[in-house]
């Protein structure tokens, strides 16, 4: 029952240690818990989950509309780039959200340049590292009041 929900792909569980050159040194629980805070010192609630698996990740979609949450902060991660089913999910609830990615995956590989979710999204923030998903929040923070 979170006002914000923020949703990691798959390997997002590795961050700190994978590829620390490309998606940085912070690890996924700190990024939840400082979103976690910045939510609270807004008086708004704000949930993390993350999953390697494709089919759990349309299952939290799925449960983000039953909760009535307000929004949602995703970094599909590799799904991005070839997820049908996802951008079905996050379409299907019909619920804001902003797609974040660590790298600027436009300065990267082609196949990273495309994605299922952006034309959907409020907006997309690529390349800032973990501070992305403080962007995102606080927008989001900002446009509900
Ligand atoms: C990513 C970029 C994707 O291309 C990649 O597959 C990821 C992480 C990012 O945050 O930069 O797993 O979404």
């Amino acid at each position: 029952m979170a006002d914000v929900l923020v949703i990691h792909g798959p390997n997002l569980n590795l961050l700190g240690t994978r590829e620390p050159d490309v998606y940085g040194s912070e690890d996924l629980a700190s990024i939840n818990a400082r979103l976690a805070a910045l939510a609270a010192a807004a008086g708004r609630s704000l949930d993390s989950f993350q999953s390697n698996s494709e089919s759990d990740l349309i299952e939290r979609v799925h449960l983000a509309r039953t909760e009535q949450t307000q929004a949602i902060i995703i970094n599909p991660a590799g799904l991005t780039h070839t997820s049908v089913s996802l951008r079905d999910a996050i379409a299907g609830v019909d619920i804001p959200f902003v797609e974040v990615h660590l790298s600027n995956v436009y300065a990267r590989e082609p196949f990273r340049h495309l994605s299922f979710f952006s034309d959907l999204a409020i907006g997309v923030i690529s390349g800032f590292g973990s501070a992305g998903y403080d962007y995102a929040l606080q927008f989001l923070l900002n446009r509900n009041h």
